[in-house]
């Protein structure tokens, strides 16, 4: 009997081509809105194959009424949302979307620094509200990006992307954790201690993954290291940042501002966050390119097709 591919939410049409075209038997939830996890549950219980979005909770629950589960396959480049030892003690692969959407992410982080510092939203309702009424001298003042410190807490591939396109910009850079030889040789980066990069850097751009490790690395204490002219940047996952402290920190100024595309308790804001002027606001949208989209649907598609196939898969993340 052919195998059964449960798919959460429609994808771009080339991963949804591929899907199609395969001999196993496809079930799709069409809606763009999620299911409740009874559905989910439901859904999953004759699936060997599952394509999940990274707001899907694949905990050992999930997995348990998913008896005949051989593959979780990602459609993101995080798996914070899959319980990972109980799917390797349940000897079920879990595959991501590495690589794909490096670029696009970093593009989004720069998107968001920008907007921030030179205060594009803000300017932009300004001017759809009619309050433009000529050139001021001290009209939207914002901070300036090029020959200023870039701190990168992440070096890894997102990380390293995002530090590469300060080139142009005459930036300093610093990024902690493991040495990063690629940093260095482009851009003369320095490999400094978090207390360093949080108290010398002018950005600070978060591109870890989430993990017990990570959870609120950003908190109270280190928005006190940040200076008062120092912005933040996160688009990597929201429970890195204690979102509160963060909400208190640019309520009192104690920094100049943020820009977020993740949040503690996603999709859900921490009150307060949205009446703030110093902060931009992004639904989750570092990979939402048309283009990187697709190639993650069909990346996707693949990861779980080869593992039902029996063939090896480089997206393995166990
Ligand atoms: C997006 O957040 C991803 O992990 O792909
Ligand atoms: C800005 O438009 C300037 O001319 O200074």
């Amino acid at each position: 009997m052919a195998k059964n591919i449960f798919l959460s939410r429609p994808l771009p049409e080339a991963g949804m081509e591929l899907l199609k075209q395969s001999e196993f038997n496809v079930d799709i939830h069409w809606d763009e809105e999620p299911l409740s996890r009874e559905t989910m549950l439901k859904r999953a219980q004759k699936a060997h194959g599952l394509i999940c979005l990274l707001s899907d909770i694949i905990d050992p629950a999930f997995m348990d009424a998913a008896p005949h589960l051989e593959v979780i396959s990602n459609y993101a480049v995080g798996y914070n949302n899959i319980d990972i030892d109980h799917a390797k003690s349940k000897g079920i692969a879990v595959c991501n979307t590495p690589g794909v959407l490096t670029i696009t992410t970093a593009e989004l982080a720069w998107a968001l620094l920008f907007a921030v510092a030179r205060r594009i939203p803000e300017s932009d309702i300004f001017m759809r509200n009619g309050k433009f009424t000529g050139w001021k001298p001290m009209l939207m003042l914002g901070s300036s990006i090029h020959g200023k410190t870039l701190g990168i807490i992440g070096a890894g591939q997102i990380g390293t992307a995002f530090a590469l396109m300060s080139k142009g910009y005459n930036m300093r850079i610093l990024y902690s954790g493991k040495p990063n030889r690629i940093l260095e040789s482009e851009l003369h980066a320095e490999n400094v201690e978090m207390h360093t990069l949080l108290c010398e850097s002018d950005f600070v751009s978060l591109h870890v993954p989430l993990r017990n490790s990570t959870y609120h690395l950003i908190g109270k204490e280190e928005f006190a290291l940040m200076k008062a002219s120092a912005y933040l940047i996160n688009t990597a996952r929201g429970p890195v940042v204690d979102e509160q402290a963060l909400i208190n920190a640019l309520k009192e100024k104690r920094i100049a501002g943020a820009g977020l595309d993740v949040y503690e308790y996603e999709p859900k804001l921490t009150p307060g966050l949205t009446e703030l002027d110093n902060v931009v606001l992004a639904p989750h949208i570092g990979s939402a390119s048309i283009e990187t989209r697709s190639i993650m649907a069909v990346m996707a598609v693949k990861n779980c097709l080869n593992i039902l196939r029996g063939k090896p898969c480089k997206n393995r993340v166990i």
